[in-house]
């Protein structure tokens, strides 16, 4: 294993980073374990991300690592087309079982990407299915990250993703978002106002009729765009309008599923049910690449009562990949032998403390927390934008943390199974960075 600097960093073009700055002045990581990294210094970096949202138990956890190690050399590969392997069919139960049989069935993907791509074309294909071929609008929401495929960043809302790419997927419109930093700053888990801003599906209806409309797709919390937690009974309105239109609505719970508002899924907490739901990140905790989506049963029924033959003409060469489905089964394991979730419930009050504690530094505008995530926008630099918090990101690895910025500002998701003695870290290191930013 090489721990040590690369001889050239030139060959490889890095996703979703400013490549010319990174590699004048390269941020290494060369193992992690726990709630730290080690960078190729032999520093120790608290992780206050999970990676990317993504290592729910903490990196290097021993009982996963086990399990891919014994997989990889039992089972490297095994197709899923037209023939099978025990372990997709037991990871498929155990997650069922993990919903509480809420979802009937789950289709695995590869990343959070394919997962949307996966539920965007369920839906359309499952009103085809149903003789019901002219629902074909897609509904996503401004400020909305849903992926990087085609389907995701279309319905998706984030600008800068969009603008290099041309027209994309025709035939979709979007919500509006819920952020309101003049009535809703500083709230603590779901904001007063707002709700009614789910109403616009209603006027997206009227233009378009609901006999078009396949799919409103949202992350429950949206997490990429800066942490934006939905107004109190904005998600359920959501749900009465899209049953009454006969439109499905799916959750894109990449980053909410497995725990991170100490519920199983951010549907859990909302008390909200999808018709399907995507996944990724945690449920494997991060080790091997694996997503998946959640069906309701009755979307699984409409394509078996098709006539026979292959039901749904997708799929990837790695869907339920052997060694990812250990790790997931593995990551269940631990989910419920170390009570992840008791334990992410006993960490909210102080985390969410320790993050409002910031209020009245340097920059801060905004602070606001649900679960086991906290967003706390900056006031950006004029004519500048992102350029104070990604100051503040870089000044944070040089510190030993690791956070991550979206604009101007930062998103916190820490592994779930941080003390307090990390949260004092963490915010310790954060308040004087602040303190001392420009
Ligand atoms: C809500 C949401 N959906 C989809 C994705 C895409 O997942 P991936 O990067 O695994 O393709 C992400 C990634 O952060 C996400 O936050």
């Amino acid at each position: 294993m090489n721990l040590s600097r690369p001889d050239s960093m030139a060959s490889f073009w890095m996703p979703f980073t400013n490549n010319r700055d990174f590699k004048a002045n390269p941020r290494l990581l060369v193992s992690a374990e726990g709630m730290y990294y080690k960078d190729v210094d032999g520093n120790s970096i608290l992780d206050g991300t999970a990676g990317l949202w993504c290592v729910p138990c903490g990196h290097a956890q021993p009982r996963i690592v086990a399990a891919v190690r014994e997989m990889v050399g039992q089972l490297d590969f095994a197709p899923t087309f037209q023939m099978g392997h025990p372990a997709a069919f037991e990871l498929a139960d155990r997650l069922m079982a993990y919903t509480n049989h809420r979802f009937g069935h789950v289709f695995y993907t590869n990343s959070g990407s394919e997962a949307v791509d996966t539920a965007l074309k369920m839906a359309l294909a499952y009103h085809r299915a149903r003789g019901e071929a002219g629902r074909t609008r897609l509904i996503g929401r401004e400020r909305g990250y849903h992926g990087v495929g085609f389907g995701g960043i279309s319905v998706g809302g984030i600008a800068g993703n969009r603008k290099p790419y041309g027209v994309m997927l025709p035939g979709v419109d979007h919500l509006p978002h819920t952020h309101n930093l003049e009535k809703n700053a500083y709230t603590r888990g779901e904001p007063e106002h707002g709700f009614e801003l789910a109403d616009e599906l209603e006027r997206i209806v009227t233009l378009h009729d609901a006999s078009t409309i396949a799919a409103v797709i949202v992350e429950p919390v949206a997490g990429s765009t800066g942490v934006l937690v939905p107004p109190k009974g904005y998600l359920k309105r959501l749900r009465e309008l899209c049953t009454r239109h006969g439109i499905l609505l799916i959750f894109d719970e990449v980053i909410t599923g497995f725990g991170r508002l100490a519920t199983p899924f951010a549907a859990d907490y909302f008390d909200v049910e999808p018709d399907l739901m995507t996944t990724a990140k945690g449920l494997t905790n991060g080790t091997i690449p694996m997503g998946a989506v959640f069906s309701k049963q009755h979307i699984h029924d409409a394509f078996m009562d098709a006539p026979p033959g292959i039901e749904l003409f997708h799929g990837y060469t790695y869907s339920g990949h052997p060694i990812a489905c250990a790790a997931a089964l593995a990551t269940l394991e631990v989910f419920k032998e170390q009570d992840i979730l008791g334990h992410a419930a006993g960490m909210v009050e102080y985390w969410t403390d320790a993050v409002h504690s910031l209020k009245g530094l340097p920059h801060v505008i905004d602070i606001r927390t649900i679960g086991l995530v906290a967003g706390i926008e900056l006031a950006p630099i004029a004519g500048k934008p992102g350029t104070r918090a990604f100051a503040a990101f870089k000044q944070a690895f040089a510190d030993g943390v690791l956070i991550r910025v979206t604009g101007d500002i930062i998103a916190l998701s820490p592994p779930l199974v941080l003390e307090k003695k990390h949260v004092d870290e963490l915010f310790g290191k954060l308040a004087t960075i602040l303190n001392n930013l420009d």
